[in-house]
Formats: structure tokens, C-alpha cells, sequence
């Protein structure tokens, strides 16, 4: 394909979302990438939250956390280029040990992964005696190492079910938790490490929680929802599970992300908006034109944001960046993690 071909395609799928010279410079961008992932015999794996561009043009795998994992379970190529941030190449690697995993951006954070250490898993679990911790996929190796089995947004509550205990220590981010803990009807305490939450006569807490919140999700509130609402009343609001519970609640619909996009293409008529990463947005417009989405959003990942077509190249070019897990730290990782995908959602 030449690159005047790619262009004509970008054009006709993205001119709605990303000016016109843009396109023509990703259009040589995304044939250098098709040259170098033959070369290297990589495949391309790209979160929902990656830029349209990015995520229909280049990826050959696209998803939610829990696609991803179980498909970097699945490949056997020989790298695994992961558009999206540090803790999800991680997961790959654990899943994959031969593949090479390279992250195309330096760091790729996330505020919930750093939101609590290892030590701290070690304190609740002393806290809280034999009660499973059910860990967020959005965490380090070295939590999912101290934890029993992960969940993602896509299956957090079959996993809570699964576990047959009356008590779970849900980690780390407090609002997933929260609203775990509402559908598997679940009363949840966020205790001090060290201090033991006080009994309630009469209501007894079967989730323990942790404070970390994700920076994104954390900013949308039920007022923004109530203002859409005014001024859209037909609009179908949905809202990722990283939100408040009081968002949640007054959202429409709210699951993984993957379930959203599903969520919007399975739906008749009306008009969408999306409580999430803003270039979700994008690429459900451009796989849905006949749907209508809000364009109200003015939220980005910060650490999502840093992989670009550019970076892609370059990870492919100059091997970068490499993901290594320590062996014993992966293999306990791997235990939680597969326990999860064992669990039908
Ligand atoms: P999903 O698993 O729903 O894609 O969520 C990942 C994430 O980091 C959302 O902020
Ligand atoms: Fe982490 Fe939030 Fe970014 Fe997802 S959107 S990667 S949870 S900081």
C-alpha cells in the first residue's frame, strides 16, 4: 500500500477527528510502523483509550484490560509492542515470558498502579486474616505477587462472587471497590492500616477497600451529569466503573470499557456520552458512524497519551521500551492473574 492509499483511507475514516495534515503525516507514520512490525515479526496490541488513528489503522489486537490479557496469553509472536501504559505490558509479559514486550513510552503511569506497595497488601492481609484480596489489574507486579486473584472492570463482580468468602480485601482503587461492593451487595469499609474498622451492630462489612482513586475518573461528577442532562435529555449517559458510586449511579450504563463501545454499537438511536478517556470517544465515532456521540470531553490520561504513532516507531526501531519481570515475582503474579481469567464473566 502506498502512502497516498493510506491517506485517502485515514481521510475517509478520521477526517471528523484529526485535521488534514495530520493524517498526512500519519499516513507515512502508519506505513513506516506495517514495514517494521513484518520486520520484526511483532504484533501490536492498543488499549481502547490509544488515538483513532493508532487504534484502527495500526493495532492488530484492540481491547479493555481483560481482552488484552487474554489475548497477550494467547500470541506467540515474537514482540508484543503494548500501546498503553506500564502495569498492562507487565501483564503481558507475565502471560508471555519468550515474547519480548516493549511499552512505547518511558514511563506510563498510572495512579491507581502506584497507589499502594506491597508492604501495604502485606499490613491488610495481617489486618484482615484469611479474606482473599482481590486485586485491580491496575496494579505492579510486585502487588499481584502478595494477591490471590486480579479482577478488571469487566469482570469484578463474578470475580468477588467466585470466591465463596464472606469477606474480601478489594485493592487499591476505592471507587471500583465501592461499586463492586453495591452489586455483589456488599457493605465496604476503608480502614486505616493498623486501625480496625468499628463494628456496626447489625451490619456486618464484607469488603475492605483501599484509597487510591484513578486521576481521570476521579474528576466527573453528578453535576456534570445533571448539566447534560438539561440541555441533552435524550442523551445515554455511561460511565466507567473507575467513577464515584454517586457517578455510577446516575449514569445510564457503566462497565469496562470494551463493554461500553459494545454498549454503544448494540443500542438504537439516541446520542452517547461517555464518562471515561476522552479518545474512546473517537474511536467508537469512527467505527460507528451512524451513531452520534457527545464531544463534551476534556479529559485525557496523562500516561495514555504519552504513546503516539512516533513512539510506536520507535519502539519497533530501536527495541524500546523493554519490560522485564523478576522470575520468582512473575510466577506469583501469573497465579493471580490466571486465576482471574479461569472466571467466567
Ligand atoms: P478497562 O479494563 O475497562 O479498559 O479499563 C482500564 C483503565 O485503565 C481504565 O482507566
Ligand atoms: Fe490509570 Fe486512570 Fe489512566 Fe486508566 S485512566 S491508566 S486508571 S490513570
Amino acid at each position: 500500500m502506498t502512502v497516498q492509499a493510506i491517506f485517502d483511507d485515514l481521510k475517509t475514516r478520521f477526517s471528523d477527528m484529526v485535521p488534514e495534515f495530520e493524517l498526512r503525516e500519519q499516513a507515512e507514520q502508519v506505513l513506516e510502523i506495517r514495514r517494521l512490525k513484518a520486520e520484526r515479526s511483532a504484533v501490536i496490541l492498543a488499549h481502547n483509550y490509544m488515538d483513532p488513528v493508532l487504534f484502527h489503522a495500526v493495532a492488530d489486537i484492540r481491547g479493555d484490560s481483560l481482552e488484552l490479557s487474554r489475548k497477550a496469553a494467547e500470541t506467540d509472536a515474537e514482540v508484543i509492542v503494548y500501546c498503553g501504559v506500564r502495569f498492562m505490558a507487565e501483564t503481558a509479559k507475565i502471560l508471555n515470558p519468550d515474547s519480548t514486550v516493549l511499552l512505547p513510552s518511558k514511563l506510563g503511569g498510572c495512579s491507581l498502579a502506584s497507589g499502594i506497595t506491597p508492604q501495604q497488601v502485606r499490613e491488610l492481609k495481617k489486618m484482615f486474616p484469611g479474606a482473599p484480596v482481590v486485586t485491580y489489574i491496575n496494579t505492579y507486579a510486585d502487588v499481584k505477587a502478595e494477591t490471590d486473584i486480579c479482577c478488571t472492570s469487566g469482570n469484578a463482580a463474578a470475580v468477588v462472587q467466585s470466591l465463596d468468602a464472606d469477606l474480601v480485601i478489594c485493592i487499591p482503587d476505592a471507587y471500583l471497590a465501592a461499586n463492586i461492593a453495591r452489586e455483589t451487595g456488599r457493605k465496604i469499609v476503608f480502614p486505616e492500616l493498623g486501625v480496625m474498622p468499628p463494628g456496626e451492630p447489625g451490619v456486618d462489612y464484607g469488603m475492605v477497600g483501599w484509597n487510591a482513586l484513578c486521576e481521570v475518573h476521579e474528576q466527573f461528577t453528578v453535576e456534570d451529569i445533571a448539566n447534560v442532562r438539561k440541555q441533552i435529555p435524550d442523551a445515554i449517559i455511561l460511565a466507567h466503573p473507575e467513577c464515584s458510586p454517586e457517578v455510577v449511579q446516575a449514569a445510564d450504563f457503566s462497565s469496562s470499557t470494551s463493554a461500553m463501545a459494545r454498549f454503544v454499537e448494540q443500542s438504537e438511536g439516541g446520542r452517547y456520552l461517555l464518562l471515561t478517556e476522552c479518545a474512546m470517544g473517537d474511536n467508537i465515532a469512527a467505527a460507528n458512524p451512524d451513531k452520534e456521540m457527545i464531544r463534551m470531553c476534556s479529559v485525557r490520561c496523562p500516561h495514555m497519551n504519552e504513546v503516539k504513532l512516533q513512539e510506536v516507531i520507535d519502539a519497533l526501531r530501536y527495541n524500546q521500551h523493554v519490560i522485564e519481570v523478576p522470575e520468582d515475582l512473575r510466577v506469583k503474579a501469573k497465579r493471580s492473574i490466571d486465576r482471574m481469567l479461569a472466571v467466567k464473566a
